[in-house]
């Protein structure tokens, strides 16, 4: 397997030690979770997201691993105010050599039901927010010539669901974005990566207000380790992009060999699920 720049792999498990992490969205779910696997991985790991109380928990953890490892609260939809997080963070850390993207949002509501301001809230806080992020962080992986760029996208960026159009553009936006950030940084030793889940559970994405309850069956729905160990995998090999679960990826071959097939396949399968 290859070695990502910045980390190396023994007995197949990638260690980190020396390296320093940032994860946003890090105070539930698969940020939290990510957060604990990269500091038990042996990185430093700085965690954000706005609540400092679940982040106090989580970094509580992460110590047990990476005892300097530290916290930043920031509301991330405030886009202004990122450059000035990233400065913090990289005087405090000495530079990022790995930065996860994962706060965000949901947005399920079908599209007749959808208002302007939803569609901007969803872009802002999955795509403008840690491209922003990304943008500043950028300089200082290249000036030391090595980073990992993760984007924790979604299925939906690929496979359009029912009644979740922004959230699926926001990250299909996202997905876009980091195909040719991959391809613009060729040769500068930074990396990026995307990873695409499924159904995760554990996580407040399905119990937030101001979202129709899910059409998916949840019952499926897979533990944030498995997107945790997507990642390392990800940064330890120097792949671009994994699905949680891997099967997915030949769901969104099947739809680019016929699309047509594809979106009548998903009306019929919401029509199912939506049937009383
Ligand atoms: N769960 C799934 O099935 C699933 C599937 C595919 C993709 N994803 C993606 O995985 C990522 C994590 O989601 P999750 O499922 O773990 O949900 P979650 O438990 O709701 O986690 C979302 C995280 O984002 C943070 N966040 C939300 N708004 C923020 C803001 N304005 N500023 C800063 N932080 C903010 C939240 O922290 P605070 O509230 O403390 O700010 C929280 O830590 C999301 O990008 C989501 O789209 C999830």
């Amino acid at each position: 397997m290859p070695v990502g720049p910045g980390c190396v792999t023994l007995g197949g498990m990638v260690t980190l030690t020396g390296r320093s992490a940032l994860v946003t969205g890090a105070s539930s779910g698969i940020g939290a979770v990510v957060a604990e696997a990269l500091a038990a991985a042996g990185a430093r790991v700085g965690v954000v997201a706005r609540r400092k109380d679940r982040l106090e928990q989580v970094l509580a953890r992460c110590r047990e691993h990476a005892p300097d490892s530290a916290l930043w609260t920031a509301d991330l939809a405030e886009l202004d105010a990122i450059p000035d997080l990233a400065a913090a963070v990289e005087r405090e850390f000495g530079g990022v050599d790995i930065l996860v993207n994962n706060a965000g949002m949901p947005k399920r509501r079908r599209v007749q039901d959808l208002s302007p301001a939803e569609t901007e809230d969803v872009m802002r806080l999955n795509y403008l927010s840690p491209v922003r992020l990304t943008l500043a962080l950028l300089p200082g992986m290249i000036r030391r010539g090595r980073g990992h760029l993760v984007a924790v996208g979604s299925v939906a960026a690929r496979l359009g669901p029912p009644h979740e159009a922004a959230y699926a553009a926001s990250k299909a936006a996202l997905t876009a974005f980091w195909e040719s950030l991959a391809v613009d940084l060729d040769g500068t030793g930074v990396r990026a990566h995307v990873v695409q889940p499924a159904l995760i559970a554990g996580t407040e994405l399905f119990t937030l207000p101001g979202n129709e309850e899910p059409i998916s069956d949840l019952s499926d729905a897979l533990p944030p380790r498995e997107v945790a160990d997507a990642i390392l995998d990800l940064v330890g090999s120097g792949g671009f992009e994994r699905y949680v679960p891997g099967w997915f990826s030949e769901m969104a071959s099947g739809k680019a060999a016929d699309v047509d097939a594809f979106v009548d396949g998903v009306k019929e399968w919401t029509r199912d699920r939506l049937q009383p």
